[in-house]
């Protein structure tokens, strides 16, 4: 488990497969991510088997948040493409739960994926793309340090129009918890 303040990350289990079905059938949810098919629930088992061969710091995490009475899972996130010679890897997220957008739990986890990745895992550079018609999410990742280093033009074709792809990283000499 990854503690924060009102949020925390853990492993995925089997049970939480029909939660992210749910989720990533959302159209809202999935606007800003590479999904674009309906999901089944078969899919989404072989991703969840195929995931358990991956490394172990690539396993995504479940995000979960204290809201009155308990913790609750709200959204995934993890790490990919980690780079061991370069010590970067990129990052992901999403909080399926939209009633809960813009109550920074978004940055709260991102937050959380950074120090994970430089103090524990020892990383230098943690980077991520998002779309350019996604401002929650960017400034979510400029509240969280990510800083933009550039842009790749019309680089998704996503619901009728091209869109335009932001790269922004963090450096570890640029963090601070
Ligand atoms: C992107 C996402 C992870 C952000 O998480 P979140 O918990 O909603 O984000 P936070 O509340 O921490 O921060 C969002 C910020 O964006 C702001 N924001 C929201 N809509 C905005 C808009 N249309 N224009 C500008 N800023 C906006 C919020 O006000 C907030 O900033 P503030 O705290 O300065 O007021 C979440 O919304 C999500 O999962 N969306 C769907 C999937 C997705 O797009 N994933 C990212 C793929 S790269």
């Amino acid at each position: 488990m990854i503690q924060g303040n009102r949020v925390h990350l853990r492993a995925p289990e089997r049970s939480d497969i029909p939660q992210f079905v749910n989720w990533l059938n959302d159209s809202e949810v999935i606007g800003g991510l590479l999904l674009s098919l309906p999901l089944s629930t078969a899919v989404e088992e072989n991703w969840f088997d195929d995931m358990l061969k991956r490394p172990p710091e690539e396993h995504p995490m479940v995000i979960e948040f204290q809201d009155g009475g308990g913790w609750f899972a709200v959204g995934n996130c993890g790490f990919h493409n980690v780079d061991w010679r370069s010590r970067s890897a990129e990052v992901g997220i999403f909080i399926g739960e939209k009633a809960h957008w813009n109550r920074g739990i978004g940055t709260e986890a991102m937050q959380l994926l950074l120090k994970h990745g430089f103090q524990t895992l020892n990383l230098n550079r943690i980077s991520l793309e998002v779309f350019d018609n996604n401002p929650r999410a960017i400034r979510c990742y400029e509240k969280a340090g990510f800083i933009h280093e550039g842009r790749k033009r019309q680089a998704i074709y996503k619901n009728g129009q091209y869109v335009d792809v932001l790269f922004m990283s963090v450096i570890r000499s640029d963090w601070s918890e």
